[in-house]
């Protein structure tokens, strides 16, 4: 005997398999992301008025005797509305512990100095609510990524990989100085790559991705998103294009991309990445074809 209840009819009309299919694959997986948090997070949010949230810190300090152990600190936070990861570590900091150790700094999802593993995500702490996870709030750094201390993390191989793909606008010969003229991009152009501009650097992609933590080598996808930004760029010169794909499709470049798609979930900008590198893929295909 079957224990399910039968339905009440909807009076609402059946969603449209068509009009869900005009939108973009990155158009679902924001509204996926939304409909996650919204009706739990007013629900958390009510709960938490005038309660303390523990939140369990990764400590590590290899310069200290005894604290080269890693752990966890426990910290119980008085709530405010609208606090955040870092509001709650900054707190947990300047009343319980001054020794506590991260970065951060413009609080507002623009420096990109703030990722943290945040139970069991890559997240800003600038940018995630209290109210939006489950308690208690386990904070540890960034994975696959040299611990400094606590939840500062080596920066230093994230931005060595951005720099091999030559972040910056090349033009091909500069033209003299009285010949200088103003370089106009197209609306669509720029709209091509608005969303690889949005880059802030926070490693929070590369710490995800499962190729990056078994390829040293590979680019990862940011540096590749930042490469993407300027080889769609119709201003720059056809044989820089070329020559940023040779950077691209080099061993540890592109091809390495697996598509799981956990670089995408976790960008605090919300950048297409997978999109950006299968594109790229496309690209270097093409420049590779022959016909005779
Ligand atoms: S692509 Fe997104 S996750 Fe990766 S460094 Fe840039 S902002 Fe951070
Ligand atoms: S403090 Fe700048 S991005 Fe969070």
């Amino acid at each position: 005997m079957s224990t399910q209840q039968a339905e009440p009819e909807s009076q609402e009309a059946p969603e449209d398999p068509e009009m869900k299919g005009a939108e973009s694959p990155q158009e679902r997986r924001l509204d996926d992301k939304d409909d996650g948090m919204v009706d739990e997070h007013s629900e958390k949010k009510a709960e938490l008025e005038g309660e303390t949230v523990l939140i369990k810190v990764f400590r590590y300090d290899p310069e200290v005797e005894g604290k080269q152990e890693p752990r966890f600190d426990d910290f119980h936070v008085p709530f405010e509305k609208g606090m955040t990861v870092l509001d709650a570590v900054m707190y947990a900091r300047d009343e319980y512990d001054s020794s506590l150790t991260f970065r951060h700094s413009c609080r507002q999802a623009v420096c990109g100095s703030d990722a943290f593993f945040v139970n069991g995500r890559q997240r800003l702490g600038c940018k995630t609510q209290i109210s939006d996870l489950d308690q208690p709030v386990r904070i540890e750094p960034l994975p696959h990524q040299e611990v400094v201390k606590d939840l500062v993390v080596d920066m230093d191989h994230f931005y060595d990989q951005m720099h091999t793909v030559e972040p910056y606008f090349q033009d091909g010969d500069t033209p003299a100085v009285d010949d200088l003229e103003e370089q106009r991009q197209s609306p669509e152009n720029r709209e091509k790559i608005k969303m690889s501009s949005r880059c802030i650097w926070c490693g929070a992609c590369m710490s995800s991705c499962n190729i990056a933590a078994g390829d040293n080598e590979y680019l990862g996808p940011a540096a590749i998103n930042k490469a993407y930004k300027f080889a769609m760029d119709d201003r720059e010169d056809e044989q820089i294009k070329e020559h940023r794909l040779r950077i691209l499709e080099q061993e540890h470049g592109v091809w390495r991309c697996q598509t799981q798609f956990s670089c995408t979930e976790v960008c605090p900008k919300d950048i297409p990445l997978t999109e950006h590198i299968q594109e790229l893929k496309r690209e270097a295909v093409k420049k590779n074809l022959k016909f005779w």
